[in-house]
């Protein structure tokens, strides 16, 4: 044994608070959500949509929405919960209005992403995992968002800012703390995280198509092998 220790990057992660039961869902969720289900050939895997539907109505994984999609697939309530647990994009507790995500893996953390990270907490006065007073902003920490070619990557509410600098950050906390329009480097404007929860959940807001569908960077390979009259091998030739 060499004594290095584990260390998770989710320590205060806890689990989901069953004492909180408020909830908005209603009879409309319901049927929003055995729609989920009428989508798939076997109902439980309409189970991480539906997870998404009740982040997007009660702002986190909440007691009553687990009893809902338990319910209605006939699974029990522990089973529901484990895959809530599971998985990161699932909230314990209630987050704010917009979820910032800064990227500390390789390529972002060679680019900056930590000290973005401890800039981003100094500046909503947080650390990671944590929801500022007024609800506005809660920060994670995340993996790489295999946006590397735009390194360093933070996300709003799932959508990317690409190439971020300290300045560029400050910027966009004060537009999204102003409620002024912000739109994603790649992506659709900024709505609220409740929202986007909600695409997800499969759920579309009509904004898919706004923006670029890929950047610069991600494109430049095939710009020089245009520019170049380069053209991938044919199958038999690659052999
Ligand atoms: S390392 Fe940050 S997007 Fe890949």
């Amino acid at each position: 044994m060499s004594g290095h220790e584990f260390q998770s990057w989710f320590p205060a992660s806890g689990t989901i608070d069953m004492s909180d039961t408020a909830t908005n869902i209603d009879e409309t969720t319901l049927a929003e959500l055995r729609q989920l289900v009428a989508r798939y050939p076997q109902p439980r895997s309409a189970l991480l949509p539906m997870l998404h539907l009740v982040q997007s109505v009660d702002g986190r994984i909440s007691p009553a929405g687990i009893e809902a999609c338990a319910q209605i697939l006939g699974i029990t309530t522990a089973q529901v919960s484990g895959v809530a647990t599971f998985y990161t994009m699932y909230r314990r507790r209630p987050g704010g209005k917009h979820h910032i995500g800064v990227c500390t893996t390789a390529l972002c953390a060679v680019m900056g992403g930590d000290a973005q990270l401890d800039d981003v907490s100094d500046k909503l006065g947080i650390e990671v995992n944590e929801t500022t007073p007024d609800g506005r902003f809660s920060l994670e920490r995340v993996e790489c968002n295999a946006a590397c070619d735009f390194a360093p990557v933070m996300t709003v509410n799932w959508e990317f800012m690409d190439n971020m600098t300290p300045e560029k950050a400050e910027q966009l906390l004060d537009d999204l703390a102003e409620d002024r329009e912000v739109t994603s480097t790649r992506g659709a404007r900024i709505t609220s995280w409740r929202e986007a929860e909600r695409v997800l959940a499969g759920f579309p807001d009509g904004r898919a198509d706004e923006g670029p569908s890929a950047g610069e960077a991600s494109l430049l390979g095939t710009s020089i092998a245009a520019a170049n009259g380069w053209t991938a091998p044919a199958p038999e030739e690659a052999k």
